[in-house]
Order: structure tokens, then C-alpha cells, then sequence
């Protein structure tokens, strides 16, 4: 493998700054289609790993494409910003954008980056922020890395675009590729098509795999208006799922069927199909911090932001759905042992970052419930490392009183349920996800619970 990076000498290459889940894929997709990628990283550890082809976390098909753009020498990756700005001319910012306080996204990464872009900085660069930030952060970016520029240099060199990134985990390399749109914001008209056409092969779907009936719609805007898209559509994400999930709750008193009412709604093209599966509510590291960003961003500007409120309460909310029918079936809850399939925020992914299993286990662990867990891929749930996790559902589930399915891993979906009632020490599963086949559960002599489900009510 050329890990020197001469390859990148040869033309003026693209740099991807941080190398967390946006940055590392992005790097590794840019090289695949044919360009010349510098990943800058600050934690020498994975810039080694990187430089190897291994990812710092477990995406699906990422490795590969890492280490084909390593060995083609069209990607590498270091620690050092000089060498990396030299040798481009757009830079990707994708550092992480933590919870911080007060609902605001902790921009401390992305300050200490912008600094060192700025004092490596000789040339004209474009910055372009993939990292979701607070709308108004690309004057804030431009004031912060124009002030860090060398003495002798022009702030004129310096251009911020707004480019944000809709990719999910678990599927992040196959939504980089064939996105349904790509949105470019910017007061420069150059830069903005400078940095469309970085993706002119993903928009043309010329790439091998690529899909040209399936071609991406290119959103050039103003820089606000790019970074308030972001928030916008994972705002409108969060609301789906909350919303489906209050119909979920009105659903077990009227005797309906969530999973019926959701299919019937999302045939009407206006509404449609995605994003109303009702269940625990929604984890992991976006949706939680970007509507708390955008409800905070809202107050701000004295505009009362009613319906994000009610869209997080109601996440809230639905994570205690769960304890709640557990106190049902097992009285009293105390002493009781449970057993949680899955604790990752959604499968395919080994990541708990605010995963509805971290609730339910604080508020289990409070009533005195003995929790066990099983998860194909977390061995640890940061947050509350006393909770063993087992590979082996069968194992996680011995003598236990009540399962919850709270992530649909495949591997939950089709569980032997005669083994799994002479394993229980009880017969309660509830079904977090609406995903396991209550036939197949209750014909094993088990009670079976799911949210918003009829047969939750037999
Ligand atoms: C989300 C967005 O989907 C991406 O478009 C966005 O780029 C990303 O955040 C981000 O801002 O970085 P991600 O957090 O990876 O992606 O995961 P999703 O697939 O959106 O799932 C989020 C949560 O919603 C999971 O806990 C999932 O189980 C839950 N969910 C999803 C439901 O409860 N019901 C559904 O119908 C769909």
C-alpha cells in the first residue's frame, strides 16, 4: 500500500477533515470515484488504522472501500494539516458536532479544525461544511479560520460552502452514492459549482453500479438555507416516527392495528411509506441533538418551536412505553429478570449513541429489574457498563422473566420460539420494534406484546 500519499502530489486533490462516520465514508467514496483524497485526522492511532484500510467503526462495506482507495494510492490519510492543505484545494469539514449545552451541537471540534485550516492555509481553498452546525456557522467559520490565516495572506483565499450530508448509519456508502439529492449553498457561484462538481459522477450515476434512471437532484441555495435543510429534514424525519408512535399509543385503545394503519397511510403518495414504523422512538446521534439544536436555534429568534417539543416528548415518552407494559406483565416488576434483544439504536450498526436502550435500562434498573442483553455487534452499553451483553440470545435469555425486542437484528427475527419458551424462566416478550410474527410467538404458548399491535391486546 502507498501510504506516502504521492499519488495526491500529482493534482490538486480533495481533503476530508476528521475521519468519524461522515468523514471516514466520505473519504473512502470520493476515492473510489476517481479522485485524489487526504484525510486529515488528529488521533495518530487511527490515521495508522486508516492508512491500513481498517475503519475506526463498523459500517457495512466500508473496509473494502477503504482499502481499495488506500492501495490505489488515491487515498490517505495524516495528522498533518500543512501537508494536507498543500496539496488541495476544497476542504470537507466533518468533524463530529456533539451534544453540547443548552440544546446547542458542542463545536469545539470544529473550532480546533478550523484554526489549523487556517494557519496551513497559502493558497485559495474552499471549506465545506458537512458537519451539521447551527445555521449562521458558515460566517462564524469564515470569521475563525480567515482570523487563524498566516500574516501575508489574503482572506480573500478563502471561500465556506454549506454541503450537508443525509447519510444514515448502516447503509451510509450506499446513501453517499445514490442520494436523492445533493444540496450546495453558497454566496459564491464558482465555489458552489466547484463543489458540485465534485460529485458530477454520483449526479450523472456514471459510476460502475451507478443508477443514471435514478439521478440525484442537485439543490443549489444560499449557505443558511443549505444548513437549515439539514436540520429541516431530520426534523421532519423525528416527526414521522413520533408521529406514527402517538397513533401507536391511540391505536392499543381502539383496538386497531399500527402496522395496518401505517402501510394504509403511507400508500397516499402525499404521506408515503418510510419512516412510520412505530416502535421505542428514535436513537442514535442525530435526531435527538439536531431537533434539540434547531427547538434552541427556534427560541432564539422568539419563534416557539411546538411542534419539535412535541415530537422529542414524545420520544421520550414512547421509550417508557416499554417499562410500562412491563409493570403490566410482570407485578410487581421488582426482582424481575429481563432480558433486551439488541441495544444498538438500530441494526447494522454497533453504535448506542442515545440509543432507547440506554432509557429503558436507567429506568428498569431503578425499579429494581435484573436486565440482561443480547446484541450481534455492542459487547459494551456505554452508559451502563454493569449490564452484561451476550452474543448468544439463548444465553442472554436464560430464566428470564420477559424479552424486549428493542433493535430488529436479523438474527432476533427468527428465533426458535419453542427453545426460547423452555429457555424463559417467564413467557412475556414485547416487541419494541413491531418486527417478530405474533402467530409464530403466541403458538409457542408465549405472550406476545408489541406496540400499537392488536394482538398486543389478546
Ligand atoms: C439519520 C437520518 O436518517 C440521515 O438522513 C441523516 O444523515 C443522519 O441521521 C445524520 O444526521 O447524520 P441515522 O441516525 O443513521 O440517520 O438513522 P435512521 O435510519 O434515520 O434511524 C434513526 C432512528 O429512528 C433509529 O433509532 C431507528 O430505529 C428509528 N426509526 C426509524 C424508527 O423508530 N422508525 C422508523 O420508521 C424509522
Amino acid at each position: 500500500m502507498d501510504n506516502t500519499g504521492a499519488a495526491v502530489t500529482a493534482q490538486k486533490g480533495i481533503a476530508v477533515v476528521g475521519s468519524g462516520y461522515v468523514g471516514t465514508v466520505m473519504a473512502a467514496c470520493l476515492s473510489e470515484l476517481g479522485h485524489t483524497v487526504v484525510g486529515v485526522e488528529i488521533d495518530p492511532d487511527k490515521v495508522e488504522s486508516l492508512n491500513k484500510g481498517i475503519p475506526p467503526f463498523f459500517e457495512t462495506g466500508l473496509e473494502e472501500l477503504l482499502t481499495a482507495g488506500v492501495t490505489s494510492g488515491r487515498l490517505f490519510f495524516t495528522d498533518d494539516y500543512q501537508l494536507a492543505m498543500d496539496r488541495t484545494e476544497i476542504v470537507f469539514l466533518c468533524v463530529d458536532t456533539p451534544p453540547g449545552t443548552n440544546g446547542h451541537p458542542n463545536m469545539n471540534s470544529v473550532a480546533a479544525a478550523a484554526e489549523s485550516i487556517g494557519a496551513a492555509i497559502r493558497e485559495p481553498h474552499i471549506i465545506v461544511t458537512k458537519s451539521t452546525v447551527p445555521v449562521g456557522s458558515g460566517n462564524w467559520l469564515e470569521a475563525t479560520i480567515g482570523a487563524a490565516l498566516p500574516d501575508g495572506v489574503d482572506a480573500d483565499v478563502l471561500r465556506v460552502v454549506s454541503n450537508p450530508e443525509f447519510l444514515r448509519e448502516g447503509s451510509a456508502i450506499s446513501d453517499f452514492l445514490h442520494p436523492d439529492r445533493i444540496v450546495v449553498g453558497g454566496d459564491c457561484e464558482a465555489s458552489v459549482e466547484k463543489v458540485a462538481a465534485v460529485y458530477e459522477r454520483i449526479l450523472s450515476q456514471s459510476f460502475e453500479g451507478g443508477d443514471p434512471t435514478r439521478k440525484p437532484a442537485l439543490l443549489k441555495t444560499g449557505r443558511a438555507t443549505a444548513e437549515t435543510i439539514k436540520y429541516a429534514a431530520n426534523a421532519f424525519l423525528a416527526t414521522k416516527i413520533s408521529f406514527i408512535n402517538e397513533i401507536a399509543n391511540i391505536c392499543e385503545w381502539l383496538d386497531a392495528d399500527v402496522t395496518e394503519v401505517a402501510h394504509a397511510i403511507g400508500l397516499d403518495e402525499r404521506i408515503g411509506p418510510r419512516f412510520l414504523s412505530a416502535g421505542v422512538g428514535w436513537g442514535g446521534s442525530c435526531f435527538g441533538k439536531d431537533t434539540a439544536a434547531l427547538a434552541s436555534m427556534a427560541r432564539e429568534q422568539g419563534v416557539e418551536p411546538l411542534i419539535l417539543d412535541a415530537v422529542r416528548r414524545v420520544n421520550t415518552n414512547q421509550r417508557h412505553a416499554v417499562v410500562r407494559k412491563l409493570q403490566h406483565h410482570l407485578r410487581p416488576l421488582r426482582g424481575r429478570k429481563v432480558t433486551l434483544l439488541g441495544v444498538a439504536f438500530k441494526p447494522g450498526t454497533d453504535d448506542v449513541r442515545d440509543a432507547p436502550a440506554l432509557t429503558i435500562v436507567r429506568s428498569l434498573e431503578e425499579k429494581g429489574v435484573l436486565i440482561r442483553a443480547t446484541d450481534p455487534m455492542v459487547t459494551e452499553l456505554t452508559g451502563a457498563p454493569d449490564i452484561k451483553i451476550f452474543s448468544n440470545p439463548y444465553e442472554a435469555m436464560r430464566n428470564a422473566d420477559a424479552l424486549v425486542l428493542l433493535t430488529e437484528w436479523p438474527e432476533f427475527l427468527d428465533l426458535d420460539y419453542s427453545r426460547v419458551a423452555e429457555t424463559m424462566a417467564g413467557n412475556v416478550i414485547i416487541d419494541g420494534r413491531n418486527a417478530l410474527d405474533p402467530e409464530s410467538v403466541m403458538s409457542a404458548g408465549l405472550v406476545y406484546e408489541g406496540i400499537g399491535r392488536f394482538a398486543s391486546r389478546k
